[in-house]
């Protein structure tokens, strides 16, 4: 997969893009990131990014120069749709990223990130090239660059072989919709607490079940929220019933 990144700060990505799974997906192959400097792309001598908004008011909006030039130069004619591609603005405005989502852009071949900073981006990048609007959540950050990172973290976790062992990314909290059940490792007992009973058993079936169990408890307890609508399937009400 290739991610493109437009950016006024590709130096943000260059630590936590090269570090842990992302780097490692990286240097296997599985994903190339380019972050492109959107100043690149000026035209005027002093690189400017940014101007005044039409219409007054405080802060400064990101031009369409730049943003149309990089494009072009990365996919050709707006809306020249590619198989497989698709190109993402990130900004409070769009659908909140999911589990889901991340799932959804690992299945692409290309993603572009356009990342947004100050008052936001010139509506007519959004009208001329924008497949999807995406945010992480209901707050507002200084830019889109860190969410452009939360996003490529979380997806890549879904790209066949970037997981180092065994472990699927379907296994993981949220992909089953439950929170994820509690972890021990060595040692048996830490300061007076001991690890639970069937973890130790050596039992799959046993540990498989005290996992779901605990997995309902903690969504449950915690984001009561993501049960809502959900009826137990004839196992789970057998687990239950114990
Ligand atoms: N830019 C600023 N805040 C954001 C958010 N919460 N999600 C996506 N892009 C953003």
């Amino acid at each position: 997969m290739k991610i493109h990144i437009l950016t006024i700060f590709p130096e943000m990505f260059a630590g936590p893009m090269s570090t842990s799974i992302v780097g490692r997906a990286c240097q296997k192959g599985l994903l190339s990131i380019e972050p492109h400097n959107l100043r690149d792309y000026t035209k005027d001598k002093h690189r400017q990014i940014d101007d005044r908004p039409f219409g007054g008011g405080a802060g400064m909006v990101m031009k369409a120069e730049p943003f149309f030039e990089a494009l072009t130069t990365l996919v050709g004619a707006p809306k020249e749709k590619k198989e497989g591609r698709k190109i993402i603005m990130v900004t409070p405005q769009g659908a909140t990223f999911s589990q889901a989502k991340a799932r959804e852009l690992a299945s692409y071949s290309e993603l572009i990130f356009l990342c947004g900073r100050y008052e936001g981006i010139d509506e007519r990048v959004r009208e001329t090239w924008v497949d999807e609007e995406v945010s992480i959540g209901d707050y507002v950050l200084t830019g889109g660059e860190l969410p452009t990172m939360v996003m490529i973290d979380a997806l890549v976790r879904f790209l066949p072989g970037a997981l180092g062992d065994e472990a699927s990314a379907e296994e993981e909290s949220f992909s089953d919709g439950l929170l994820e059940y509690p972890q021990y490792t060595r040692p048996e007992v830490y300061q007076g607490m001991a690890v639970p009973a069937p973890l130790l058993s050596g039992h799959h079936e046993q540990i498989r079940r005290w996992r779901r169990k605990e997995a309902f408890k903690r969504t449950y307890q915690f984001r009561r929220d993501l049960l809502k609508g959900r009826s137990l399937d004839i196992e789970d009400q057998v687990l239950f019933a114990e």
